[in-house]
């Protein structure tokens, strides 16, 4: 009951400073070669030095769940009660990402949780705005491509990482374009979920993270001392 009440507090708070100010994250869509992303604010009344945006996701977090926070101060113009914050490259966790603008009065810091550059640690109350979602584009493209060796020695493994577990193939050859001597096998492809971790708090917690598909292709009969290119593909195969 309390913290429904608490929760109802917050809610009326925000509503009564979202009126005036705005927060907006662009671009909605990130692409593997632009993952800036611009926040801008503004209409912010009173700023405070502490004064943060929070980074959420997924979008669902509570609001005591970021995973990080810029003061607002890194903006030449904050205390105007607008500005502009940019983030060079967040990870892609496979859920989108939520910015949200939160006040916090000097009064209610506190010194017994600090960060690393002995600020206090936000706590995720007075939230006045927050920013419409930021996605990754085409989720069923292979990231975090990793080559290792394998168990004999003509052959190498090729590792990555998809949003889904769809048919992948691992396409190898002596030339740098596909062609003759080229050879293709199909990728294994395995994930895991939460219910699956073997002891609380990793198989309840918030901070599970969908860890993708991981997909696990094999090159054989490679011959020793030669050089050889290699793909991995998500497009379906004829
Ligand atoms: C912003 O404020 C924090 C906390 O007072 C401080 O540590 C930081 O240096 C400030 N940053 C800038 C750019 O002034
Ligand atoms: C987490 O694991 C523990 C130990 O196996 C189990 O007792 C508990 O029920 C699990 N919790 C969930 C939410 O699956």
């Amino acid at each position: 009951m309390l913290l429904l009440l608490l929760f109802l507090l917050a809610a009326g708070e925000a509503a009564a400073a979202a009126a005036a100010t705005t927060l907006t994250a662009t671009p909605a869509k990130l692409t593997q070669s632009d993952r800036e992303i611009t926040i801008r604010w503004s209409g912010l009344p009173d700023p405070d030095g502490l004064d943060y945006v929070g980074i959420y996701s997924p979008p669902t977090s509570s609001d005591r769940d970021f995973l990080g926070y810029l003061f607002l101060n890194g903006s030449a113009t904050w205390r105007t009660g607008a500005g502009e914050l940019t983030l060079p490259r967040l990870p892609n966790l496979r859920a989108p990402y939520q910015f949200r603008l939160f006040r916090w009065p000097a009064r209610e810091y506190s010194y017994h949780h600090i960060d690393h550059d002995g600020n206090p640690l936000p706590h995720g109350r007075h939230r006045v705005a927050a920013s419409g979602e930021v996605a990754f584009d085409s989720p069923s493209r292979p990231d975090q491509v990793h080559l290792s060796f394998a168990d004999g020695v003509d052959e190498m493994r090729v590792m990555f990482v998809c949003g889904d577990g769809g048919r992948r193939v691992v396409r190898y050859g002596p030339a740098k374009e596909e062609g003759e001597g080229w050879k293709e096998v199909a990728a294994e492809v395995r994930t895991y979920e939460q219910k699956h971790m073997c002891d609380s708090p990793a198989n309840s917690s918030v901070g599970w993270r969908d860890p993708g598909f991981v997909f696990d292709g094999l090159m054989k009969g490679l011959e020793p001392g030669r050089r050889y290119f290699y793909k991995v593909n998500h497009l379906p195969l004829l």
